[in-house]
């Protein structure tokens, strides 16, 4: 554990966020790294099923997601990232609780995502997610191999739910 701790800012990320998510992203060396347009755009228009984590101003995490159109209690985490000195602080985990205590009163009660087989730092983030939340979580084959047409690992689906849905405010 560093000692040096710093305080932690998640919000929905704006367009001016796109290029640091798209660093992140490239300096992940795990994730698709999809063109800088995507991640200005997803910062424009899914900004809101998305977060940005800020340390000392700079965006150190992000997850982008998208409430499936066909599934609307579904949102579907896209990719999540954390800068490899910010690892092991539990920054992605509290980006996803944040994404999700957000979207709870829009009625989001599952998560999906997929993940390589090879991928055990995600695979164990969103078991644990799935522990704290006391949610299910199963996993079933979605895009194999062979859906690519390039030198892609099969995507598994990963299904977590139902979560708890969101406490009422006092007097509604
Ligand atoms: C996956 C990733 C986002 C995790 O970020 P992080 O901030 O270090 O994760 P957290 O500290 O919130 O850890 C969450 C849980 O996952 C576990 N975990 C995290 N990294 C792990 C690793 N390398 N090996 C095993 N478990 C790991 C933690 O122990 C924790 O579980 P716990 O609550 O039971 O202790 C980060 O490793 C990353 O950016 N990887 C590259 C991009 C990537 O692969 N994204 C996912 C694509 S689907």
């Amino acid at each position: 554990m560093s000692g040096e701790t710093h305080d932690v800012l998640i919000a929905e990320p704006s367009t001016e966020d796109g290029s640091e998510l798209w660093r992140i992203a490239r300096d992940s060396h795990t994730l698709d790294l999809n063109s800088s347009y995507a991640y200005l755009l997803w910062c424009r228009d899914f900004a809101d099923t998305s977060a940005v984590a800020v340390v000392e101003g700079r965006p150190v995490g992000f997850v982008i997601g998208f409430v499936r159109p066909s599934e609307p209690d579904t949102v579907v985490v896209w990719q999540i990232a954390v800068d490899g000195d910010q690892r092991g602080k539990g920054l992605a985990g509290r980006l996803l609780d944040h994404l999700l205590d957000r979207l709870a009163p829009r009625g989001v009660r599952h998560l999906e995502t997929t993940i390589t087989a090879d991928n055990a730092a995600s695979i164990a983030l969103f078991g644990a997610l799935a522990r704290r939340r006391g949610a299910l979580m199963r996993r079933a084959d979605l895009f194999a191999a062979d859906h690519f047409p390039d030198d892609h690992a099969a995507e598994d689906l990963y299904r977590i739910g139902p979560f708890e849905p969101a406490a009422q405010p006092v007097g509604v």
